[in-house]
């Protein structure tokens, strides 16, 4: 019998990929929450990046992330059934705040289910003081925020260049040299 691979995170960089969580997508939340298709496939996905946990070819984890002033919103959170009461929650969240570190952003805003309060609480996320329960879709949601536990620092514009061009979330650790002849013109451009 063959090893199961290591679950993956990393970032939506196909369709192939994006197609299979906009599948788990449509059954966790338009057919098991009965979510109308429209809103759970509103157009904000084409400005969004997307979170995605994988086992071998399957997506089994999914969040989608949207971006603010100074800090970002945290959407549509899912993981398969199956593969729930495992890590994968804890992976995806783990990868996003270390990858919007480098974005440099350190908190996210989401709404939760008022039946999920505790257990967000129970993963570093916390109510925003004063924020109301928006009423929308028939739903209750509550406004709730999340400090980014990663250490990771942000990418500057006169750092390393490679990481600006860089695939998305694959940049360099923050240490890596930069070339003389970019430190000479960072240094003119003083
Ligand atoms: C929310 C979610 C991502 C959590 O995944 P997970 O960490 O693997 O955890 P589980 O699904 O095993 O749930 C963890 C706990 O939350 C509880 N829970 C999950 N969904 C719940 C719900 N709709 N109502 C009440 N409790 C719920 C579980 O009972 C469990 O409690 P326990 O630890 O005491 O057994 C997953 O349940 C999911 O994908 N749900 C469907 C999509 C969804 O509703 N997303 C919105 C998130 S705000």
């Amino acid at each position: 019998m063959t090893k199961k691979q290591e679950i993956q995170v990393d970032i939506v960089r196909s369709l192939e990929d994006l197609q299979q969580v906009f599948d788990l997508r449509r059954t966790e939340f338009v057919q098991k929450q009965k979510v109308p298709e429209n809103a759970e496939f509103d157009g904000n996905d084409f400005t969004a990046t997307h979170i995605l946990a994988k086992q071998e070819n399957e997506v089994i984890g999914t969040l989608r992330i949207r971006y603010f002033h100074d800090f970002v919103r945290f959407e549509r959170m899912c993981v398969k059934e199956g593969w729930r009461g495992q890590d994968v929650v804890e992976r995806i969240l783990n990868f996003a705040s270390d990858f919007l570190k480098r974005k440099g952003f350190d908190k996210a805003h989401c709404f939760c289910k008022p039946e999920l309060v505790s257990y967000w609480e129970s993963r570093h996320h916390h109510r925003i003081k004063d924020a109301p329960i928006v009423h929308a879709g028939g739903m209750e949601l509550v406004p709730m925020c999340f400090i980014f536990p990663s250490t990771e620092t942000p990418i500057q514009m006169n750092g390393n260049p490679k990481q600006l061009v860089a695939p998305e979330g694959k940049w360099l650790p923050e240490k890596t040299s930069v070339p003389h002849v970019l430190r000479t013109l960072n240094n003119l451009d003083r």
